[in-house]
């Protein structure tokens, strides 16, 4: 394999995947992004014959962690568990084909973390700095920046956190927030002194910008390279390497009680400590040999932190190999919406192979052929539909399907002889062996979109090759060109088998099965014999299902309730109106009375008529509220606050000589509104 010169040099592949956090589940977002991707790079080297190893695992440190176990009232080990066990589960089902997906609270990461620490606190690498920060002293703990809210000096809004205002979007120091509050307490936090071990990244700037912006111009994406440009040219400032908090790996020397490895220092140490977990002895070629390729896939989002602080650290230890490439995607969204946990703003991968058991390669052909390469891209459920019904079962299925129905109905499930090839056959043939080789290129430069529509486009040759052939009208007058045709199509039917595999892994399973074919290797694909004369096929099974119009709406509905939940959650009282003088409210009459009658007014749905009793004779009043009460009879009885001096109105033809006060609810439902205690009719309210 290997098409570019670079590459030449390696013999074996070390592929990471950014670990996600496991403080809920992952959605569409990291697997377009990350996961899907990595999958598809390792699964076609591991065809190509190439040793791979691919690493996952759960990011179980970090402040939002322990600010979920706090909401929840347990502890972070307990949030992590249950998100360790559905991530991991997940992507099993999804067929992510991590060789080790372990986990950051693992004793053996925090021994190698902290070892790696160690060393390079003993070579001199780290700055010390001592700098103030708030302190909570009811909880008696230093506060990380999520945990102190105030008001922000840019906008006002008084919920915002210490590292960032989420009402302007700003990032903030804990120290700009305007009254400073606990989170953990309520207390006005103190400033206090802390002392912190730095990575002195200012000094790595000459290399960095050599190794990045020289070496790998051209090379990596540039929406990449755009990035680490930016932040090498804004000038690279020193990074704290540890944190005050109680979650996570605790900091390695004798003064540094409550204090732990920030989590973007020990998360990516996980790629290694997992290697280790995995590789035992043997873990340190993944590594440290010059022949091994290092591949990090993640999302825009940890672009700094793969692309110039893990090298750092990595370049500070100085036996390890820098990363290669750093493919990061850009960000799917979801129906037009930003993808957001917080607001359960999108399709959860556990939930998903629930609601479509046995159709992860749907999902997977889906989020890769829509994946955000060089910009932010949509999932939406009308486009998940169409890309099974119209490309999944229409072109793939729907070639491989009519290929072994034929050769079963005319060939007893044979593979028939290649016989006298013409000229369209040897065409085709000869197209077949470009397809590996197109595909192939399309991977290893990290075009996962482009090599899955070549993959298509072979299933589209096939497709052609029967419309031209038309192999169902010719067997009578001439059994051995069907023959021929229905042999070549088979050749293509293996082919695809072969070459759909690291793309849609359930399929290649099905089609092997189906076509009775041993597993192959990338290199055996663009021949035209995979299939030899006489080879027994077994029953032909459709690769590929409808998906019918009912299950997408379902799932828009979800979305909807979604938008209507998230409305209701961001509901806030209304500004106060201006001020009215004692006298103006005394012109208003308000009254207690009790309903009499009460019914709905026909011919008006909203409608419903009271017959009130006001202590002065009774009087008739229209309100709008029927649609909240379905049963109006049941309100006789009760007592109503109502406004007597009001302008009588015909409302439908009945005269209604007051109103009826009720409140409004923020999902726009109205109640009435009533005395706590029976009280005389017609007395005032006021
Ligand atoms: N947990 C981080 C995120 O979801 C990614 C960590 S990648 C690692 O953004 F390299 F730091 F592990
Ligand atoms: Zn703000």
């Amino acid at each position: 394999m290997t098409y570019t010169d670079k590459d030449q040099q390696y013999k074996r592949y070390t592929i990471t995947s950014a670990l996600p956090y496991a403080n809920g589940p992952v959605h569409i977002g990291h697997l377009a992004g990350v996961y899907v991707p990595a999958d598809i790079y390792a699964r076609y080297l591991r065809a190509q014959g190439e040793e791979v190893l691919f690493i996952g695992g759960s990011d179980e440190h970090g402040v939002p962690i322990t600010i979920k176990a706090r909401k929840e009232g347990c502890t972070p080990q307990d949030i992590v568990d249950r998100y360790h066990a559905i991530i991991r589960d997940s992507f099993k089902e999804l067929g992510i084909s991590f060789d080790i997906y372990s986990r950051t609270s693992s004793p053996e990461h925090h021994k190698t973390a902290a070892e790696y620490f160690t060393k390079l606190y003993n070579e001199g690498k780290f700055i010390e700095k001592t700098s103030l920060q708030y302190y909570d002293e009811e909880a008696q703990q230093f506060l990380a920046d999520r945990y102190i809210t105030g008001t922000c000096p840019h906008c006002g809004n008084e919920h915002a956190y210490g590292d960032q205002c989420e009402a302007c979007g700003t990032s903030l120091n804990a120290t700009d927030l305007i009254n400073p509050k606990s989170a953990l307490s309520g207390a006005k936090p103190v400033l206090k002194e802390t002392k912190h071990w730095f990575l002195p990244l200012d000094q790595d700037e000459p290399w960095l910008r050599q190794w990045i912006l020289e070496e790998h111009k051209g090379d990596w994406k540039t929406n990449v390279y755009g990035q680490c440009k930016s932040w090498i040219d804004a000038g690279l400032q020193p990074r704290a390497v540890t944190r005050d908090l109680d979650w996570g790996v605790k900091v390695p020397l004798t003064d540094a009680d409550g204090k732990v490895l920030y989590v973007w220092f020990d998360a990516p140490i996980g790629y290694i400590s997992f290697t280790k977990q995995l590789k035992g002895e043997d873990w340190e070629k993944w590594w440290k040999n010059d022949d091994t390729k290092l591949v990090h896939f993640i999302g825009k989002d940890n672009i700094v932190i793969h692309c110039i602080m893990f090298p750092s650290i990595l370049h500070a230890d100085g036996s390890y190999n820098l990363p290669a490439n750093v493919p990061a995607n850009k960000f799917l969204n979801l129906e037009g919406d930003k993808i957001s946990t917080s607001r359960n703003w999108a399709v959860w991968l556990h939930a998903h192979l629930k609601d479509f058991p046995g159709k992860q390669d749907v999902l997977r052909y889906t989020l890769c052929s829509n994946a955000p390469e060089t910009k932010d891209n949509d999932f939406t459920w009308k486009d998940f539909q169409l890309k099974n019904n119209s490309e999944l079962v229409a072109i793939l299925g729907n070639f491989v399907n009519r290929t072994m129905v034929l050769t079963h109905k005319f060939f007893g499930g044979k593979v028939p002889a290649q016989g006298t090839l013409g000229d369209l056959d040897r065409e085709t043939i000869a197209e077949i062996a470009t397809f590996p080789e197109r595909i192939g290129r399309n991977i290893e430069t990290y075009r996962f979109r482009e090599a899955l529509a070549e993959m298509m486009n072979l299933a589209r040759l096939g497709n052609k090759y029967l419309t031209e052939t038309e192999p169902w009208k010719l067997y009578k007058e001439d059994p051995a060109r069907t023959a021929t045709v229905l042999n070549v199509a088979l050749q293509i039917c293996a082919n695809l088998a072969v070459l759909c595999a690291p793309f849609l892994p359930f399929t290649a399973d099905k089609m092997h099965r189906i076509m009775n074919l041993q597993a192959l290797g990338w290199k055996d694909a663009g021949r035209a014999d995979l299939l030899m004369e006489g080879h027994q096929l077994a029953q032909a099974e459709l690769l590929f299902e409808q998906i019918d119009d009912a299950a997408i709406e379902a799932q828009v509905n979800k979305l909807l309730e979604t938008k209507r939940q998230n409305e209701l959650n961001a509901w806030q009282p209304r500004s106060v109106k201006e001020k009215v003088s004692f006298d103006d409210f005394g012109k208003v009459d308000i009254r207690v009375g009790t309903v009499l009658e009460c019914s709905k007014v026909p011919k008006a749905d909203k409608l419903l008529q009271f017959k009130i009793d006001d202590g002065m004779g009774g009087r008739t009043i229209v309100s709008g509220i029927a649609k909240y009460y379905p049963e109006p009879e049941k309100l006789v009885g009760r007592q109503v606050c109502f406004i007597v001096n009001f302008e009588p109105r015909k409302l439908k033809g009945v005269v209604s000589e007051g109103m009826i006060l009720s409140a409004e609810d923020k999902d726009g439902r109205l109640v009435l509104v009533s005395p706590s205690d029976m009280v005389t009719a017609g007395v005032n309210v006021g």
